[in-house]
């Protein structure tokens, strides 16, 4: 029986990633990995060994309707301790890794292989794991810390890249806005060079591509850019193409806009992407709308509510888009958010 790749996320954003078998189930290829997953009776009885796989094919051996009624399994609910996986999977749990694992996340060294100013206040950062034959297993849209080089302090950033697929080296490419006066933003642009090293501790995050199986809205603000990005970058990978993806891109100022070159390259590699721009403050030469990104949702882009939608940027502009959605009918479920917080 064929071995798969199985992406346990749990409540605070911290991933696993293990081989299983198709004749183990999920809590027993866990627990060959040194994760513990939560159960009681192990017999499909209690529902403490509880998950949501959120992509990916599987079965289950027998279980109760009062651990898992109909519509649980309807909604891809799944009890680990009867589960077999038939493809590699994306499993959620509705609590905090440490429960599962032992030990603090991997944190790897890394060095610093590119730094490109590509707007006004957005850096492009490369960084390349220093055991280059072994890359970050992630999903699509989530990030690590990056360790500042000359601090103890650590920052937050999401991929902009997509998962390592095959052969591909351990590069990591990130974009980076620069405050006046942050510690990450005044190593980039003051002492910042190639060759630097850079620790990287992850990865981290639920919010990620789900299988793209109905229209795709997206709302960045700023870098929140960068995980789409990713996420164009795996649905290109994977051939994962059919469903059109509307994107509103905000920025404060004109020339804070980065990514030009690589929207048009996702759209070249066969991405159906829509893309409208807002900028709060334009300049005299605006191409696209005057004000803030949410201000271009409107009813028809959300195709009377059978979307899915990812929001990623400051808080304000997630907690207006959700608001919105909310208000227009969107199924909570549908929506996932990452909001950009301060450390
Ligand atoms: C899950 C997650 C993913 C993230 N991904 C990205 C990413 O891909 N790209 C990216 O650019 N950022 C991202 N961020 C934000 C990032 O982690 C840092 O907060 C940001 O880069 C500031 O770091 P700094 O060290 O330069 O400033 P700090 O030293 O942390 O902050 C300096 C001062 O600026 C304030 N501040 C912090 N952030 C902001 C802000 N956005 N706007 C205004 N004031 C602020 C702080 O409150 C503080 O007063 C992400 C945050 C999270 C939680
Ligand atoms: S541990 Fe009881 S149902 Fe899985």
């Amino acid at each position: 029986m064929g071995e798969h790749k199985v992406t346990l996320v749990f409540e605070d954003g911290r991933t696993a990633r293990i081989e299983a078998d198709e004749s183990d189930t999920i809590y027993i290829a866990a627990l060959k990995n040194r994760i513990r997953i939560e159960t009681d009776c192990r017999e499909g009885a209690c529902a403490t060994c509880k998950g949501l796989c959120t992509d990916g094919d599987y079965y289950m051996d027998d279980y109760i309707d009062e651990a898992l009624s109909e519509e649980e399994a309807a909604r891809r609910e799944v009890l680990t301790c009867q589960m077999h996986v038939t493809s590699d999977c994306v499993i959620e749990f509705p609590y905090e890794a440490a429960l599962a694992m032992k030990g603090a996340p991997e944190t790897r060294p890394g060095k610093v292989t590119e730094i490109e100013r590509v707007s006004s206040n957005v850096v492009r950062l490369v960084v390349m794991l220093e055991d280059e034959s072994t890359p970050m297993s992630f999903l699509a849209g989530q990030y690590v810390h990056l360790g500042v080089p000359g601090t103890d302090a650590q920052r937050s950033y999401s991929f902009a890249n997509p998962p390592p697929a095959g052969a591909q080296a351990g590069a990591l490419e990130f974009f980076i806005k620069l405050l006046d006066d942050g510690v990450m933003s005044d190593y980039l642009s003051s002492r910042a060079k190639i060759g630097d090293d850079i620790p990287v501790t992850g990865p981290f995050g639920r919010f990620y591509l789900r299988p793209p199986t109905r229209p795709i809205v997206m709302v960045a603000g700023g870098t929140g850019l960068a995980p789409m990005l990713s996420m164009f970058g795996s649905m290109i990978q994977t051939g994962a193409t059919d469903q059109p993806v509307h994107l509103l891109y905000g920025v404060n100022t004109s020339d804070e806009m980065f990514g030009d070159d690589l929207l048009s390259s996702c759209q070249a590699a066969g991405i159906k992407l829509t893309i409208e721009t807002a900028v709060v403050t334009p300049d005299k030469d605006l191409d696209g709308a005057a004000g803030h990104v949410t201000s271009l949702l409107r009813p028809e882009i959300i195709k009377g509510g059978d979307c899915d939608v990812y929001l990623c940027g400051p808080p304000p502009m997630i907690e207006a888009a959700e608001s919105w959605l909310r208000d227009n009918g969107i199924d909570p479920a549908h929506i996932h958010a990452e909001k950009f917080l301060a450390s």
